[in-house]
Order: C-alpha cells, then sequence, then structure tokens
C-alpha cells in the first residue's frame, strides 16, 4: 500500500516539509509512518521513538494532503492514485538526445536508430509535433541542431552510441547556453562552472576541438566524473581545473584571448526535471538560501564580465526564481554598462518576467510552454565596437584575414558571428 501510494506520499512529504526537519528520517521510513498516519490505521500503540516525531508535523502533513486533493479535484484518497497517474507536463518532456558531432555525425545516428526498428519522422515542425511523439518514432528538434527527440519515457543510457560518447543525454533547454554562445573553432573559451560537463563537451564540438576551453569547477568529485565524460565524447580542447572561479584573475595572460564566458553557477534547481513524482518546483528554496545564492551568481557574473577581452557571455541557470535570474541579470547590467542583452531566438515562446526594460531578451524554458526542463538563460554581448586588431585576431587567429580587416568589417564579421548560431536557430524554428 504504502507503494501504491508513494507519489502521494513524496508529495505530502515534500510540501510538509518534514525531511528537511527531521535530518534523521530517511525517506522510506517517513514513506511508511506517513502512509500509517494518514491513509492507514494510525500507529495503535506502535511507533516507538517516531510517534511524538511524527505528532509534531501531523497538522501540516493533513493539511497537505487535504490541499493536493483540492488541487487534483478529488475528494477521496484513492482518486489521488488515479489523478496522479494521469500523465503532467514533467512527464511529457521528450527524451532529448545531442549527437556529438566529435564523434559521429547526425546522418549516422539516425542510420543507427533505424537499424534498430525506430521510425524517423524527419525534423519536426512545431512542438506539437514533439507532444505527439510517440512508441519508436524519433525526430530532430526544430529548432536546435544536432537534436533528436524521442518519446517521453525512452531509456538510451544502456545505448552503444550513449555508452561510446557518440550520444550526449542532454536536454535541449541544456543545449542552449553552448548554441547561443557559439564560439567559432579556433576561439578560446571559459567554463567558469563546469562540472559535470555536458555544456562543456557541447562547446568542444562547436569549437570542432579547435582552440581551448578553460573549465573550472570547485568539487572534485564532479570534476573525475567530467573528465571520464569528456574522454567518452573525445574532448581534447580542454583544460580541467579545481578551482573557484572567482579566483580566478582575469588579467593572466593565460586569458588574454577568451572571448567567450560560459557561466552556469550552482543554483536552487527549483526548475529541474524529477519525472517520478511530478514535483517540479515544489522544493521551493528559503529566502535566506535564495539571498546567499544569488549573492554567489551575482559575483560570479561581474567577475566574469570583467575578463577584457570578453565579447559574449551566457548566463544560465536551472532554476525558477527571479532571484537567481533577472534580478542578478539586471543589477549585472546596471554594473557592467559596457554591456548589453543580445536580442536572441525571437520566436522562443517563453521570455523573462519583464521586471526591467530588456528583459523580454532572456529566456525562460519550462515543461509547459517549452516541453523542456525549467530553465533560464541571459546572452551579454559587449556593447562597443571592437576596436583593435589583436581582438580581432583573437577572435579566431587560424581563421583570422591577414592583413586584419578594417574596424568596420570587422565589426560586421564579429556582429555575423555572434548572431550566427541563434540567426541559424531562428531560422528553422516553428517551420
Ligand atoms: C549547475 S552546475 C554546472 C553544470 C555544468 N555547467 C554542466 O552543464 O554540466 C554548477 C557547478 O558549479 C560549481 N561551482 C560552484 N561554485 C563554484 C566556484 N566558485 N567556482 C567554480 N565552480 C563552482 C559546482 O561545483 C557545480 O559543479
Amino acid at each position: 500500500e504504502t507503494q501504491r501510494y508513494a507519489a502521494v506520499l513524496d508529495a505530502v512529504i515534500a510540501r510538509a516539509g518534514l525531511l528537511r526537519a527531521e535530518k534523521k528520517l530517511r525517506p522510506h521510513l517517513a514513506r511508511v509512518l506517513v502512509y500509517e498516519l494518514l491513509l492507514g490505521k494510525g500507529f495503535r500503540g506502535a511507533g516507538g521513538r517516531w510517534k511524538p516525531l511524527l505528532s509534531r508535523h501531523q497538522a501540516r502533513l493533513k493539511a497537505e494532503l487535504a490541499r493536493l486533493k483540492v488541487r487534483q479535484g478529488v475528494s477521496r484518497n484513492e482518486d489521488l492514485l488515479e489523478a496522479g497517474s494521469r500523465p503532467g507536463p514533467v512527464s511529457q518532456v521528450p527524451r532529448f538526445v545531442r549527437v556529438n558531432t566529435l564523434k559521429t555525425c547526425c546522418g549516422d545516428a539516425i542510420d543507427y536508430f533505424k537499424r534498430q526498428g525506430f521510425s524517423y519522422q524527419g525534423q519536426a515542425s512545431s512542438l506539437e509535433d514533439l507532444r505527439a511523439l510517440k512508441g519508436k518514432h524519433f525526430l530532430l528538434d526544430p529548432l536546435l541542431p544536432e537534436l533528436l527527440v524521442f518519446p517521453a519515457q525512452t531509456d538510451l543510457h544502456e545505448h552503444p552510441l550513449y555508452l561510446a560518447g557518440h550520444l550526449i543525454l542532454q536536454d535541449k533547454a541544456s543545449c542552449l547556453p553552448a548554441t547561443l554562445l557559439a564560439p567559432p573553432p579556433g576561439s578560446h573559451v571559459i567554463d567558469a562552472c563546469a562540472a559535470p560537463g555536458n555544456k562543456t563537451s557541447h562547446l568542444a564540438a562547436l569549437l570542432k576541438n579547435q582552440g581551448k576551453i578553460f573549465a573550472f569547477d570547485l568539487d572534485a568529485k564532479r570534476l573525475a566524473s567530467m573528465a571520464t565524460l569528456l574522454a567518452r565524447a573525445g574532448v581534447s580542447c580542454c583544460e580541467l581545473a579545481e578551482v573557484d572561479f572567482l579566483t580566478v584573475s582575469p588579467t593572466d595572460q593565460r586569458y588574454d584571448r577568451v572571448q567567450y564566458i560560459l557561466l552556469d553557477p550552482s543554483c536552487s534547481g527549483s526548475g529541474m526535471l524529477s519525472r517520478p513524482l511530478e514535483e517540479q518546483g515544489s522544493g521551493t528554496p528559503s529566502q535566506e538560501r535564495l539571498r546567499a545564492l544569488a549573492g554567489f551568481q551575482q559575483w560570479a557574473l561581474c567577475h566574469a564580465l570583467s575578463f577584457p577581452s570578453l565579447q559574449r557571455l551566457v548566463y544560465s541557470t536551472c532554476s525558477l526564481c527571479q532571484e537567481e535570474n533577472e534580478d542578478v541579470v539586471r543589477d549585472a547590467l546596471q554594473q557592467n554598462p559596457g554591456f548589453r542583452l543580445a536580442p536572441v531566438l525571437p520566436s522562443w515562446p517563453h521570455r523573462g518576467l519583464s521586471t526591467f526594460p530588456g528583459a523580454e531578451h532572456c529566456l525562460r524554458a519550462s515543461p509547459e510552454t517549452t516541453l523542456t526542463g525549467g530553465f533560464f538563460i541571459a546572452v551579454f554581448e559587449r556593447a562597443e565596437v571592437l576596436s583593435s586588431a589583436s581582438q580581432a585576431e583573437a577572435l579566431a587567429p587560424e581563421l583570422a584575414p591577414s592583413p586584419a580587416p578594417k574596424r568596420k568589417r570587422r565589426r560586421r564579421k564579429a556582429d555575423v558571428q555572434a548572431a550566427g548560431a541563434g540567426a541559424a536557430a531562428e531560422a528553422t524554428c516553428g517551420k
């Protein structure tokens, strides 16, 4: 019975904050106890030391169960099972698969799946096509190149192409930061908070392994799994460092040529998909935690914007909270008047909250609006004109014409490069 009600119990436990308040209570035991308390026959003299603990939370737990019933529009406990089994927006998010172009190409990956009995439906023309995917059908995403889309429940974790690093299982929203940063091959890029490295491997694919990625992270364990991921993905242009990004000196000459920075800092994760429980966004972070996270994000963003050769920066989070998103971006723009927001993907349906002029250039994502996890992205670009030959050369020395082009031409080239991915993606969007 406890298993049957697991999703209901987890939802009630999460909303009542039981595990946060009682650190010693393990999740599976919490389920059994809360089942007995709310849905079973009560402790009836049993319950031992857990009984007084549960009694302290009884009122809140009962209230959350009642609220859940109101939200689902049901009156009996059993009806919650029925309502819970209806597919919610989170469980309708398709399985996105990025083809790793360092190891293979889209055509070969598609052929492999076809040989395995999957049926390729061509490029989708709208989100509705993705929503309608079923069985062994798959599509190419309407917006992002090299992104295959399978029905929501498709599990490819044991697929040989995934195990060989030819495929990266990565949500569409999480593919946007590297796509919108769009560093051309040969450029130098910083991935400031890089582990476990899905976006780093995407950057390396865009660079075609030419140029350099300086990837930083504080967490040794996450860096170790990142090293494995990058090796499997065939990434050879990345220098990994166990370093606090805030201590990386922008004037160190190693970073002289860094024109692109991806900043995907630690965040509350309030937009992350939690497929089994349909509990996305339910664990609302406390104001105190949000303040601490936003303080770090703000600091890291302003630090990144101080790299002297920087031309373009993507700031992203998997948070839904304004404090970590629009507020951080607004403050960074106020403190860095030399930068502005790039107007990317104008047809993307979900925009930044209108909390400051220009916030509509930010992108938001969610299961309901974009069929992805919850996400936020802002693209910063330097507002001033490129002013020296060395900057143009630093953009992509192997590709830079010689002699250096005139100032006006250089500016156009940089604009085109900066807009390239967005424009290319835009061209296929909503067809
Ligand atoms: C959201 S995750 C990054 C995910 C990664 N970009 C990806 O796509 O796989 C945030 C990372 O920032 C790291 N981090 C937190 N504070 C940091 C700091 N001061 N300097 C460098 N990395 C930091 C965390 O260890 C964590 O791995």
